[in-house]
């Protein structure tokens, strides 16, 4: 069950001294101690403070099934309802979404709008033939049609699959051809950084692929739909709306074990890994986190940076904030894209009260100095949040003083796209910060840390971080454990547990630092990826033997450091590095392009023949080496180094 990693905590890593909560925070947050006792004293049927914040069709009487493993097993409900029309009432004019495009748009809708267009859409889904329980899987930047369409899939029982856009034709196909999808939902393009990105024979190249028919609906995005050439089963989004405007879909009640949605990710075998996220259990989960840790109220405006293509996105733009009915700041692109300004003044034009955004984008605002948030008003702000990564103290601390003021708590949530929402973080008008440190586990939740042997290590001790009590929004998959038997298991102090992947130390207070990664998943600047994935593609390029990815650090920022080893006879290694870039890109995407290539003539083995990528990745993070005697091959460390420092 556990991988082999050694646990080195560096003492410059130690986390800083606690921060108080500012009291102008704490007399007004949305969660008191008090509230959380509950936890305390009525264990997983706390839990229901969750589930009540949710409309049900009908009303849960089992908070938690220990032994099917199931949330509010007998509740009904439909998350379109929850994100949309139970705010009818009271906040209809209301503005639901304010969207900022890359090229300077700014698109608002109110709950009402919001509304009308989920209800049209869905009813155009519905004429394209899509039944409850299909999957529909959507492939655009972020754009109010991908937020629209995931709702609309709801509203009518459909299972969204969300493909990030920056995906290739190829990993789209992999994916439908997985979830066994019929329906794709696609742009015609997206904007990176001003650049327009044709998506045209998208949809054309991913049908080559399957066996099964694909219906295909085309968002206009580049504004130049009318080259897109519609074949037989493609239809536009805009006639679909325009067809079905003023139409109104009945919501399909699902029962609260239903899959909401899927989302893949990377795992630690060469193939995506498969996340179902329930409706019940998940909604309230994302909606009590974004109540109580992101502290969320109908009257804030709401930015977080993430992509709706990753779990961030869906768990803590759509779903989790829109079930809160709060107004929700949709940004094309990414935090830290140029102007160094843009996302100061959006906060400032906005007067956004909460922001939620990673540890990367950070570190690159620190970069370029405070004098750019200095110059706008940046006192609209209540709450700042990261996500994705540890934060460094120092960068906590420039977040803290020169966003915050020193008057907005700061939350580092830690979670995946596996446990739905939040599962360790501080509560904000609760919990004393610790720059470093993501914090507690939340309430409800045993965050525990254990040895190769699954045994609970002392406090302050390095280890594996497993989550020993079932939380609402875990994924299906580990109900079902089928195919997730190695995440989860037994372990010798308690009955059931969930291996996250990560490292981490718990002090005697209880709070977690995150320490990365111990699996073959590496974390690129808050960005997941699978190792033997990525190798596989790399060692599919003729001409290379054998090929290590870990993740490496220049000096200044994070990046993919893939090892490769060519055969003796293979082409110039230009010719190579160009073919692995080739392959990357259109096998998984540009995004996953790796920083470094290395070639050399060996990759470190030990004995028993396994790559010792700790090896590599110390190299590749220029750390002082640990003990190499267990390597069958010690000769080549040396070789690897220079290669690594001259490349
Ligand atoms: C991995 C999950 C959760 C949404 C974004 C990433 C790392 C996440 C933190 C944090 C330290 C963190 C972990 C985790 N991670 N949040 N606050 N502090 N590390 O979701 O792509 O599923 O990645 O991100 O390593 O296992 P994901």
């Amino acid at each position: 069950m556990l991988g082999g990693e050694e646990f080195e905590i560096e003492t410059e890593e130690l986390p800083a001294d606690r921060v108080a909560v500012p009291e102008s925070f704490a007399e007004q947050a949305n969660v008191t101690p008090g509230q959380l006792r509950r936890f305390t004293e009525e264990g997983v049927d706390a839990w229901e403070m969750a589930g009540d914040l949710l409309t049900w069709d009908r009303p849960y009487r089992t908070v938690f099934d220990a032994e099917a493993c199931d949330w509010f097993p007998d509740g009904q409900l439909n998350a379109s309802v929850n994100c949309l029309d139970r705010h009818l009432d009271e906040r209809k004019n209301q503005r639901a979404l304010v969207w900022e495009g890359q090229l300077g748009e700014t698109r608002t809708d109110t709950y009402l709008e919001l509304s009308r267009k989920v209800n049209a859409v869905a009813a155009g889904l519905r004429e394209l033939g899509v039944e409850e329980g299909d999957v529909v899987t959507l492939h655009m930047p972020v754009i109010p049609e991908l937020l629209v369409t995931m709702l609309a899939c709801a509203r009518i029982g459909a299972v969204h699959a969300v493909v990030y856009a920056g995906f290739s034709a190829e990993a789209l196909a992999t994916r439908m051809a997985e979830s066994n999808s019929s329906y794709l939902v696609v742009s015609d393009g997206y904007y990176r950084r001003g650049d327009a990105v044709s998506l045209t024979n998208r949809a054309e190249t991913v049908r080559a692929g399957l066996d099964q028919d694909v219906t295909t609906v085309v968002v206009d995005r580049l504004g130049d739909n009318h080259q897109y050439p519609l074949g037989a089963d493609e239809h536009q989004y805009r006639r679909l709306l325009a067809d079905h405007r003023g139409e109104t879909v009945d919501p399909v009640p699902r029962d609260a074990t239903d899959e909401l949605f899927l989302i893949y990710t990377s795992g630690t075998t060469g193939e995506p890994k498969r996340v179902t996220h329930t409706t019940g259990g998940y909604l309230a989960h994302t909606a009590w986190t974004s109540h109580a840790v992101l502290d969320i109220e109908p009257s804030d405006t709401y930015l977080c940076t993430a992509d709706l293509g990753w779990i961030t996105g869906h768990s803590y733009i759509v779903y989790g904030p829109l079930a809160l009915g709060t107004t929700v700041l949709l940004r094309e692109g990414e935090a830290d894209q140029p102007p160094r300004t843009k996302l100061w003044e959006l906060i400032e034009k906005h007067a956004v009260d909460i922001l939620y955004t990673s540890p990367t984008a950070i570190r690159t605002f620190m970069k370029w100095g405070e004098e750019y948030p200095e110059e706008y008003d940046l006192s609209s702000l209540r709450l700042l949040g990261t996500v994705g990564e540890p934060i460094n103290p120092d960068v906590w601390q420039w977040l803290y003083e020169h966003v915050g003021g020193g008057e907005c708590p700061v939350v580092d949530t830690w979670w995946q796209t596996e446990t739905g929402g939040h599962l360790i973080t501080t509560i904000p008008g609760v919990d004393e910060m610790q720059p470093g440190t993501a914090g507690p586990a939340l309430p409800g939740i045993e965050a525990t840390v254990v040895d190769e042997t699954g045994a609970e290590v002392d406090p302050n001790t390095g280890g594996y971080l497993a989550i020993e009590t079932p939380w609402p929004g875990m994924p299906r998959e580990l109900s079902e454990e089928t195919r997730w038997a190695e995440t989860s298991g037994v372990l010798p102090d308690s009955e059931w547990a969930y291996m996250t992947g990560d490292g981490a130390v718990v002090d005697d207070e209880g709070y977690v630092t995150i320490l990365g990664r111990v699996d073959d998943v590496i974390n690129v600047s808050g960005r997941r990826y699978g190792t033997l994935e990525l190798e596989s593609v790399i060692v599919g390029v003729e001409g290379i033997a054998e090929a290590a990815v870990v993740s490496g650090y220049d000096g200044r920022d994070q990046g993919i450091y893939a090892y490769a080893n060519p055969d003796t006879d293979a082409a110039d290694e230009l010719a190579l590095r160009e073919a692995i870039y080739q392959a990357v890109e259109t096998q998984i995407g540009s995004f996953a392009r790796p920083d470094r290539i290395v070639f050399t003539p060996e990759l470190p083995k030990t004995s028993s023949g396994k790559i010792m990528r700790r090896l590599l990745s110390d190299i590749a993070h220029g750390n002082e080496l640990g003990d190499t005697s267990a390597l069958r091959n010690p000769e080549v460390v040396g070789e690897i180094e220079s290669a690594t420092q001259s490349d």
